[in-house]
C-alpha cells in the first residue's frame, strides 16, 4: 500500500526496544509519529492516549468495555492491533462507539508452528537439561530418555494458518495427524484425519492447540477433557492461555495423567510476561507451582518472535493505519 497519509500521532502501548527498531523501518516517510509507551494499556494508563486518534496495541493490552469507553472519550478513532488474536478487545463496544479496529490476520504462521515443534522436541529429548549438564561436565544420560516422534499420533486443534503450518511440520516427522476444527479445511484432508474433539483427545500422544480464544472455547482443556486423554500425553499451547484451565492442568500433572506440558501462553500472563521479573517476588502461586514440574516447559509468548514475523507485523500494521487515515480499508485486516 503506497498511499500517502496525513501526519498522525499514534500512541504505541507496550512498546519494546525491538518494536521501535522494526517499526522505524516502516515509518521513514514520517507521515506517522509513533509515540512509544512502555506501559501496558489498561484502565489506569488510558490517559496516555491523549492526543492520539490512533493507538497501537499488543496481546496483553486490556481493551475491556471501560477502557474502550475511555478511549472514545479521548477521541480515539482507530485501534491497530499488532497481532492476530483480538480476544483482549471489546470489539462490539468499539463498533458501537465508532472506533474501527484492525489487526494482522496472517504473519509468518510458520514462526509459531516452528516454536510449537521446538517445545515438543525440547520436552521430549530434554535438550534444555542436556545443555546444562554438559556445561557442567556431567555426561550422564540418566533422566534424558525420550521417545521417537516418527509414527506417533499428534492431535491438532484448529487448522487455520498456524495449524496448517504445524500439520506440515508434523507430517515431515512421519507422524499421524488427527485434527479437530469446526470448519475443516478440505485442502488438508489428504494429510490429516479430521475427527471430533473427544476422539482426538483419546487417540493423541501429543496435542497441540492452534485455535483462537473465543467465548465458546474458554477452558476448552478442562478436568473433563483431560480425563479423556491418553496417560502420559504431551500438551502444547502456543495459542492463548485461557484455552486451558491451569488448575486442572496442575492436577493432571500431579496425577501423572499428563506427561509433558509445553506452554508459550498462560491464562494470567498479562501480569507476568514481557518484563524482566527476575528480581521480583512472583505473586502468582499457580504459575509458580506450574513452573516447578520437571516436565513442564514455559516460554514467555515468543512464538511470533522471528525477524520475518516482526517485519510482516510492522508492515501490515503501518499499512492498516495509513489505510484508515486515507479511508482505504483493507477488509481482510479490519474487524
Ligand atoms: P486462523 O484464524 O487462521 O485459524 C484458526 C482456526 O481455528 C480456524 O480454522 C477456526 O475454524 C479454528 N477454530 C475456531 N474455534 C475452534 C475451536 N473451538 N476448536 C478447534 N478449532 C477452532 O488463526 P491462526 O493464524 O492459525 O492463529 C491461531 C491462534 O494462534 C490465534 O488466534 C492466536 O491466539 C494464536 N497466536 C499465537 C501467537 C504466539 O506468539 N504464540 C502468535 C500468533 C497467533
Amino acid at each position: 500500500m503506497n498511499q500517502t497519509a496525513p501526519h498522525c500521532q499514534v500512541a504505541f502501548f507496550s512498546s519494546k526496544r525491538y518494536d521501535k527498531q522494526v517499526f522505524s523501518q516502516f515509518t521513514e516517510d514520517a507521515s506517522l509519529e509513533l509515540l512509544h509507551i512502555e506501559a501496558r494499556l489498561d484502565e489506569n494508563t488510558v490517559p496516555l492516549a491523549t492526543g492520539s486518534k490512533t493507538i497501537c496495541v499488543f496481546v496483553n493490552d486490556e481493551l475491556n468495555t471501560q477502557v474502550v469507553i475511555q478511549l472514545a472519550e479521548l477521541g480515539v478513532k482507530h485501534i491497530a492491533l499488532r497481532c492476530a488474536g483480538y480476544n483482549n478487545v471489546d470489539i462490539a463496544t468499539c463498533h458501537q462507539l465508532g472506533i474501527s479496529v484492525s489487526h494482522v490476520p496472517v504473519y509468518s504462521p510458520h514462526a509459531i508452528a516452528e516454536h510449537a515443534m521446538a517445545l515438543i522436541l525440547t520436552l521430549n529429548r530434554r535438550t534444555h537439561k542436556a545443555y546444562n549438564r554438559v556445561k557442567e561436565g556431567n555426561f550422564d544420560l540418566q533422566g534424558l530418555l525420550g521417545f521417537t516422534l516418527h509414527n506417533k499420533t499428534i492431535g491438532v486443534i484448529g487448522t487455520g494458518h498456524i495449524g496448517r503450518a504445524f500439520v506440515n511440520i508434523a507430517n515431515g516427522f512421519g507422524c499421524r495427524v488427527l485434527a479437530y476444527d469446526p470448519k475443516p479445511n478440505p485442502a488438508l484432508e489428504a494429510v490429516v484425519e479430521y475427527t471430533d474433539l473427544a476422539h482426538l483427545l483419546g487417540e493423541s500422544d501429543i496435542i497441540s492447540l492452534h485455535c483462537p480464544l473465543t467465548k465458546d472455547n474458554h477452558h476448552l482443556i478442562n478436568q473433563q477433557n483431560i480425563a479423556l486423554m491418553k496417560n502420559g500425553v504431551m500438551l502444547i499451547n502456543t495459542s492463548r492461555g485461557a484455552l486451558i484451565d491451569t488448575g486442572a492442568l496442575v492436577k493432571g500433572l500431579k496425577s501423572q495423567k499428563i506427561g509433558y506440558v509445553g506452554l508459550d501462553v498462560y491464562e494470567m500472563e498479562s501480569e507476568l510476561f514481557f518484563r524482566d521479573r527476575s528480581c521480583e517476588v512472583i505473586q502468582d502461586d499457580l504459575f509458580q507451582r506450574l513452573s516447578t514440574f520437571h516436565n513442564v516447559l514455559i516460554t514467555g509468548h515468543q512464538g511470533f518472535f522471528s525477524q520475518e514475523a516482526l517485519n510482516e507485523i510492522a508492515q501490515t500494521t503501518v499499512d492498516n493505519i495509513k489505510g484508515f487515515l486515507a479511508n482505504q480499508i483493507n477488509a481482510e485486516c479490519f474487524l
